[in-house]
């Protein structure tokens, strides 16, 4: 006789979206994500004032996600949360938050590696969002946000191989970067992408990434994009005004060629699919690519759809589910932590 799957509530809040979500098993009975407005005025993220948000925003953003799955405190089996990494005065509030519900329940308390979550965001399954979830292991990883870029072999759930990462900027961050350059307002990441729809991606070249192996290094491309702004602006100073799209889409195809020449090169016949996570996941470019590739190597690829591409919370319990089965709990000292190892077994 089967079992009935856990219920687990899951909490996240390592930048600036407070998120709360629902799982039974590997459904996804809701997700709910309030993202803050405190920091547009700014041009980027305010660490005092995202941790004073979440502390506004938890309790709310938890009833609803109970409210939206029609379940009660009581129910529930399990209590997760983002232990790192992230911004620490904002991880503290939902990981102090999830261990206060468990502990006032006698419930387990899973402390989870945000990183794994975006990674295992595949396995998920919601009616209407991602229908089908992809199994098994091991698979590629290609993470991709604001934050990170990193491609992992992922050989379990608890087991991830770093094949390779950035030396300076993430990629999202010289998406944003180079839309600052264009006098586009932060995050820039989605204009540039929804302006290079429109452009000509060929029009303006940029220095090649030189990296070795399977590494990455975004500050090199992101002087060569300012360089060569400058050198044009010298010729054409409206060349911003008169060809942004054009400024846009040769950008985003430079900064998406060494995210596909890596994941070409990783992969290997043991793969039994590659997935992409994080924001930039979100990218048109990116996920055409991808998806060609994927058929072209006769590989299934794992896009995310948006909800799940972004910080979300039902990611902090697709972990906790394989927490649960495997009998993973966290003891109640844990504390949140700015930078976090991803599990790994080493030998
Ligand atoms: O994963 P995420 O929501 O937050 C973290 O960084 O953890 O990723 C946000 C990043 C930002 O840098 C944003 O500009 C970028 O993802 N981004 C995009 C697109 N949508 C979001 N970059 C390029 N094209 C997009 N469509
Ligand atoms: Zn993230």
């Amino acid at each position: 006789m089967k079992t009935t799957e856990p219920l687990i509530l899951s909490i996240e809040s390592s930048c600036d979206d407070s998120g709360a979500a629902v799982l039974r098993g590997r459904t996804v009975l809701s997700n709910v994500v309030y993202s803050q407005t405190v920091h547009e005025a700014f041009g980027g993220v305010v660490p005092e004032l995202a941790s004073r948000a979440h502390s506004q925003t938890v309790v709310p953003t938890i009833q609803a996600a109970l409210a939206k799955a029609g379940v009660a405190f009581g129910d529930l089996d399990a209590v997760a949360a983002t232990e790192g990494p992230g911004l620490l005065g904002s991880l503290l509030v939902g990981h102090g938050t999830a261990k206060a519900i468990a502990q006032s329940l006698s419930l387990p308390f899973i402390g989870v590696h945000h990183i794994q979550a975006h990674v295992l965001a595949h396995s998920l399954v919601e009616p209407g969002i991602q229908e089908q979830a992809l199994e098994g292991f091991p698979f590629l990883a290609l993470v991709v946000s604001g934050g990170h870029t990193q491609l992992f072999d992922v050989r379990g759930p608890f087991d991830f191989r770093l094949l390779g990462g950035t030396l300076d900027d993430a990629v999202g961050e010289a998406f944003d970067k180079a839309a600052k350059m264009f006098g586009l307002p932060y995050p820039g990441g989605p204009e540039v992408d929804r302006r290079a729809e429109l452009g000509n991606a060929q029009r303006f070249s940029f220095a090649r990434m030189q990296t070795p192996g399977l590494d990455f290094s975004y500050s090199g491309l992101k002087t060569s994009i300012l360089y060569t702004l400058q050198k044009e602006q010298k010729l054409r100073p409206d060349t911003l005004e008169a060809d942004l799209d054009d400024w846009c889409a040769s950008a985003r195809q430079a900064l998406i060629q060494p995210l596909l020449d890596r994941l070409d090169r990783a992969l290997k016949p043991e793969h039994r699919y590659a997935v992409l996570a994080g924001g930039v996941a979100a990218n048109r470019l990116l996920r055409r690519e991808v998806r060609a590739w994927g058929s072209q190597r006769g590989v299934s690829v794992g896009i995310p759809p948006l909800s799940y591409a972004t910080d979300n919370a039902a990611m902090i319990g697709a972990v906790a589910y394989y927490a649960f089965h495997e009998g993973r709990f966290s003891e109640m000292d844990r504390a949140a932590s700015a930078r976090l190892e991803v599990p790994s077994h080493h030998g």
